[in-house]
């Protein structure tokens, strides 16, 4: 099994850019602690960040294919990256978004996600630990586990 992990803009920064809100780990030591999970799980995880939409979305074309599921922070794309949800979309992949910071509780613009239609659910202010826990829920749910 293969689930991709897709960031999005600006989080190529994370344990510089507003600790406060996003937390002090970096994206690198996110990215090591989905894979040792994806270990423990026994699936393969791929890990891809860009600052560009088209990126993103050819990234997520490439890889669909050969892939299981897909969790994705979108960054600031959430919010108005039309092309990136179509391309979610046509993946015909199971998604998981997640946000390190709670978006309901910020800025008003910030609540609304253009990706959330496409996606199966979301997990957003939990920090990093929404990224383990949309990993373990998408795999528990591919592999039809009960518990
Ligand atoms: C974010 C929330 C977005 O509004 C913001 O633009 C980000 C990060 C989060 O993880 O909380 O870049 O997706």
């Amino acid at each position: 099994m293969k689930i991709l992990v897709i960031n999005g803009p600006n989080l190529n920064m994370l344990g510089k850019r507003d600790k406060e809100i996003y937390g002090d780990k970096t994206l690198a030591e996110i990215e090591s602690s989905l894979k040792k999970q994806g270990k423990t799980l026994a699936i393969e995880v791929i890990t891809f960040q860009s600052n560009s939409e088209g990126a993103l979305i050819d990234f997520i074309q490439e890889q669909s294919n050969s892939a299981d599921g897909i969790i994705i922070n979108p960054g600031a794309l959430t919010h108005y990256g039309f092309s990136l949800r179509d391309a979610l979309a046509d993946s015909g992949l199971p998604i998981i978004e997640v946000h390190l910071s709670n978006i309901y509780a910020r800025e008003e613009w910030r609540a609304k996600s253009v990706i959330a239609p496409v996606a199966k659910g979301n997990i957003s202010g939990l920090g990093w630990r929404g990224y383990i826990a949309a990993l373990r829920t998408l795999v528990a749910e591919l592999k039809g586990e009960d518990v």
